[in-house]
């Protein structure tokens, strides 16, 4: 895995829209993988300033989100297909017939899951998912003990998930839903690259335990030790516990010219 620690959630954000402008740049029709949270907001403001700025272009690409609440409708302001239409797709060109978020609402859920399932597998793959990790290592909404082969299905929230989240839901606990439909941990392996962002304190257990403790379900995160092409942006908090960091900073101030992210 690549370690790129940068100073600020800000920076890394930017570096994050980078490697996905990047390629948006040179596979006009790409297939994004996205996600929710507060980790990715600084990159989401950073493609949407490039989309005004530079005229980053999303009209080919395709995306598909992580996850999604089981229970709540597209237009449920705490939603995932609410979150993202406020930081992301109101303000840059992926068209609505593109973009695929799980159905929170599905009648049959596992129908709905084969369906996603089915729809990434049409669009030949996800060539980059973005992921954030959550402080018990999940990614998406895998949460511990998950399957590291998993498909996208129904998962059921652990305590501190719904906890973190609350603050999504003005701090009402008992708001947050019990359950998501989530892409698996094998589905995240089968996208062609991965880009994991960790800011944060919080986070810093989570991620040492991902980049250089041993692959376990205990942290669905450390899966990503097996993917060939996995990048992982920290800030300086996130990193603190990473007993590897200086050697990380190294490899990225000495990359040769032609692997620096412009
Ligand atoms: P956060 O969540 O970005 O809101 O911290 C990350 C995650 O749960 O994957």
């Amino acid at each position: 895995m690549e370690i790129i620690i940068q100073p600020t959630p800000e920076a890394g954000g930017i570096i994050a829209a980078r490697i996905i402008a990047k390629l948006v740049r040179t596979k006009p029709d790409c297939v994004l993988g996205l996600a929710t949270g507060s980790t990715p907001l600084a990159t989401y403001r950073e493609l949407v300033r490039m989309h005004h700025d530079e005229g980053l272009d999303f009209s080919r690409v395709t995306t598909f989100n992580l996850d999604e609440y089981v229970g709540l409708p597209p237009e449920h302001p705490h939603s995932y297909h609410a979150f993202m239409d406020e930081h992301f797709f109101g303000h840059v060109n992926v068209p609505r017939a593109r973009i695929h978020i799980p159905d929170g609402m599905a009648r049959d859920v596992p129908a709905e899951c084969a369906r996603y399932e089915a729809a990434i597998v049409a669009a030949a793959g996800i060539d980059l998912q973005l992921l954030g990790i959550g402080t018990d290592g999940h990614i998406g909404f895998n949460e511990p003990s998950s399957s590291l082969a998993s498909r996208t299905r129904i998962k059921t929230l652990t305590e501190r998930t719904r906890a973190d989240n609350a603050r999504f839901f003005g701090g009402d606990l008992a708001q947050v839903p019990f359950h998501c439909i989530t892409m698996g941990v094998g589905t995240i392996m089968a996208s062609r690259e991965v880009l994991m962002l960790a800011f944060g304190a919080r986070k810093a257990d989570a991620v040492a335990a991902a980049v250089e403790g041993p692959i376990t379900a205990m942290n669905p995160a450390s899966m990503l030790q097996m993917h060939a092409v996995a990048k992982c942006v920290v800030d300086e908090p996130a990193a603190a516990k990473l007993s590897r960091r200086d050697y990380y900073r190294w490899v990225f101030a000495n990359k040769p010219d032609w692997q620096r992210i412009a």
